[in-house]
Order: C-alpha cells, then structure tokens, then sequence
C-alpha cells in the first residue's frame, strides 16, 4: 500500500458498491431532492446514502433504473401479499379502470370487500374503508372515545400505529422501561396536549396493565395493540397475553381495539383468529387494497352504528374524498380472495423456513443474533437474549453502530431489497428458489459484516 493511501474499512467498501451499481438512482435523487425533502415523501423509504429508484416490479421481484434486480422482501411494508402486477389484479383494476375511478356516491365494490373482511375477521360486524392505516387507528380510537364517553386510549410503550397525532406518543420504548413507562410525545409539531389522551403501558406485561387500568379505568376508553408489534420488531405475543388483555378489558369495562393492519395477513381471520382474542374493534389496511392506498376499521354493531347518521343526527362524522374508491376496492377484492387459507399456510411456511434458515446462519457464523416473527414475517435482532417486551427489541438494536444500515445495503449489492430494520415478508409471487436465494444472499452479507461486527459490536460475536 502507497504511502498516504487510505485503508478502506468494511462500511467504505459496501457503500462504494453500492454507489457503483447504482449511478442511476444516485442522479435521480440529486434531482429529486431539489423538489422534495430527502427526494421522497415517506421518511420510512429514505436511507443513506440515497434511496434506490426502482421501475418495475413483476411478482417476487423488483427492477431499479440501473437495470439491477431485487428478490423483493419489503413488499411495500408488508402490504404487497402477492408481489406486484399480479395478473389477475392487474386485469380487474384495469377493467375498473375503464369505468370509473370514483363516482362521488355510494358505489357497489366496497360492499363486496365489507362483506368478505366482516366474514373473514371474527370481530367485524360493520366496517368503514379510509384511504390508510394511519386514518383507520385515528378513526377506530375516534369511535372508542365516542361510545365510552372517556378520552385516554392506553398503547403500548414502543407501538406503531400511524402519524395522526394521537399515536407519536412513545413510538420508540423507553430503554429505562420501569413497571409503568411515561407517555412521551415523539413527533416535532405534535402537542404536549395529547398526553391528556393517552397513557402508555408494556407489551407483553399484563401485571403492568392491570395496575394500569386498576387506577385510570374510569377515565379510560380503549386500549389499542398491534397482536403481534411489526414496528416494535415482530416481537410475538407471550402466551395468554391477548385473551389476558381481553379478560382485563372486560374486567375493568374499556374497549380492546386491534391494530392488524401488518398482522391480518398471518392467518384469514387476522391474529385475533390464531389468538382466539377477540377485540371490539379491529383496523386493518395494507393487504386490503391490492395494492393500492386502504386502510378499513370495523367491529361490534353498536360502536360501528355511531357513524349511522340515518340513526341519530349526533353521528360520528367520517368522511374521505377517495374512501371506498372503485380501484382500490376491486383490486382489494380479488386480492384477499386469491388469499385464502391455503395461500396463507404456504406463505406462511415460507417465512418460518426463511427465519430458521437465518437462525441457522447465525449459529453457523458465531453471531450472537436471531429472527423473530411469526409465519410470512420474520425481523432480525441483534441479540441472542430472550426479546419479550419492545424495549428488549430495542436495547437489541442500540449499541450496534451502523449496523443494520449497512446490512441493507450488503443485501441490496446482493440482489435482495429490504428496510434497513432487517425485516422480511413473504408474498404468494415467491417460491422456496427464492427463499433459498435469500438465505445465499444473507449469509454472504452477514459473512463481509464479520470484521464491521468484530470494531463495533464485539459483544455480538461469539468467538
Ligand atoms: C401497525 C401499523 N399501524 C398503522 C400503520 C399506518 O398505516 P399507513 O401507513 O397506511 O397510514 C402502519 C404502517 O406501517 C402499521 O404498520
């Protein structure tokens, strides 16, 4: 080595190749960042040091405009099941197409995915599309506070559930999670006054709750959980934990709201069903859509009938340009028929092999990490303790430098596209080849991360 000549370090190395497979996308983002901050307008697709621009996808996988492929885990966040342009979607959304997007009034599609979700999902009696997840949660907490009269809904310290204002409180668990963590408002330009309607408390811990409740319940409308935290790290419900909850709903007289909108693809009736908890209402969104924007809240009779303004002139007020739209109501039909049970099963399966797969490297590589996850969703953690509660999951990730980051990037020079969190979903588009592909391409990553593991996070290496 030339005198003066720089070393390159691991992180120099993987980022290089990055930038060098893809100068398309670096020269799309310069100009994209003149007309949008950070070039984009999701803060979850943003990742340093520019984000990849694809332009096709087709099934399990994704083209970016360098002409690079990608086997596609993300599948937007979990909301492609079937991988992109599935045929038979693509052909309803285009004959839909030709006869109107939105007419402005009441309209036949949207009946048809009512009926099959209020079917499918044990605790929709009635349901109401928005146009997003985040609508959904705010709605659903909207009709809650409406039928008990009472303002504070109880969420867990580290859960997700959208950006309205309500639930930026306590995204990220408090690392010095005692019994009972304190609200904390997250997002800038969100008021400290929300804290007045929102209380925080442990997953996994129904001691926590019930003190909770045991000394707010009177003031208390509903507690809202995701069955299965994805944002939270996929960190699967202990035993008993959602019936518990259940019972202490009832017990204590609030309302139990689900947040399915990532786990209702884990089996045709949504976690509630595998879990046999059944909550009073339910928000769903994603998967629902076929690809296009969804989100959909529904449950018992008597809470839905609030926003019935033939049934009372004091209604709920909901509204949305776009709610129940034609496209987005035919595609989401003809998806969740094509997701039947044995399409779950299979995707399913599919992911617990891509998980046990990934444990199996971290054992074989002397890394002190593991998948967690339940069926078509598996995440990475970077810790080989038990991770029970969200803060667990958290502490995992917090002394690892750039870590995950630079995983992302060593599996997109791989071919494999993912979030920088290291988590994967599994659609019907793929095959055991493509998990078998995944599996090569995280071994490799995983193996050129060694020396980056051994200079930042010893303590993850077991020799
Ligand atoms: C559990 C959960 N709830 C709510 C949302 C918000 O949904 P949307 O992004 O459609 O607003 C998300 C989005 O990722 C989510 O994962």
């Amino acid at each position: 080595m030339a005198l003066g000549e720089r070393v390159m370090t691991v992180e120099d190395e993987i980022i290089e190749r990055y930038r060098g497979r893809t100068p398309g996308s670096r020269a799309r983002h310069d100009v994209a960042q003149q007309y949008l901050p950070a070039g984009d307008t999701r803060s979850a697709t943003w990742f340093a040091p520019y984000p990849t621009y694809m332009v096709a996808g087709e099934g399990a996988w994704l083209q970016d405009c360098d002409g690079n492929r990608y086997l596609d885990l993300l599948n937007n966040f979990t909301s492609l099941v079937h991988g992109h342009a599935q045929p038979d979607i693509v052909e309803y959304a285009a004959d839909q197409l030709t006869r109107g997007t939105v007419f402005g009034t009441a309209a036949e599609p949207q009946v048809g995915l009512a009926k099959l979700l209020i079917e499918r999902i044990p605790s929709f009696e009635k349901v109401r599309f928005t146009n997003s997840g985040t609508e959904a949660t705010m709605m659903m907490m909207r009709a809650a506070r409406a039928f008990s009269g009472r303002d504070i809904i109880v969420k867990m310290d580290g859960g997700y559930h959208g950006s309205h204002d309500f639930v930026e409180v306590s995204i990220s668990a408090a690392l010095d999670s005692a019994q009972a963590p304190a609200a904390r408002v997250e997002g800038r330009g969100v008021p400290d006054t929300v804290l007045n309607a929102v209380m925080v408390a442990p997953f996994n811990d129904l001691k926590a709750m019930e003190a909770l409740l045991h000394q707010h319940h009177e003031r208390i409308a509903g507690i809202i959980v995701e069955p299965m935290p994805n944002a939270g790290g996929m960190v699967p419900p202990a035993p008993g934990y959602l019936s518990g909850l259940r019972a202490l709903a009832d017990e204590y007289g609030v309302l139990l709201l689900f947040d399915e909108i990532v786990t209702l693809r884990l089996g045709s009736g949504g976690f509630q069903a595998i879990a046999d908890a059944i909550p009073d209402l339910t928000a769903v969104a994603k998967i629902i859509g076929g690809g296009f924007p969804v989100g959909a809240f529904g449950g018992r009779k008597d809470i839905m009938e609030l926003f019935n303004p033939a049934a009372s002139a004091d209604f709920v007020f909901h509204s949305g340009t776009f709610n129940g739209n034609n496209m987005t109501m035919t595609a989401g039909l003809e998806a969740m028929q094509r997701l039947d049970q044995a399409a779950i099963e299979r995707i399913n399966r599919l992911g617990e092999d891509l998980g046990g797969g990934v444990n199996r490297i971290f054992r074989s590589l002397g890394i002190g990490a593991q998948c967690l996850g339940y069926g078509s969703l598996q995440q990475i953690h970077w810790t080989d303790e038990p991770v029970i509660s969200l803060a667990d999951a958290r502490r995992a990730g917090e002394d690892i430098g750039q870590l995950r980051q630079l995983l992302q990037l060593e599996l997109l020079n791989r071919g494999v596209y993912t979030s920088n969190r290291g988590m994967f979903s599994i659609t019907t588009a793929m095959s055991e080849g493509d998990i078998a592909l995944a599996l090569t391409a995280v071994e490799g990553a995983l193996g050129c991360l060694r020396p980056y593991m051994r200079a930042t996070a010893p303590r993850l290496l077991c020799d």
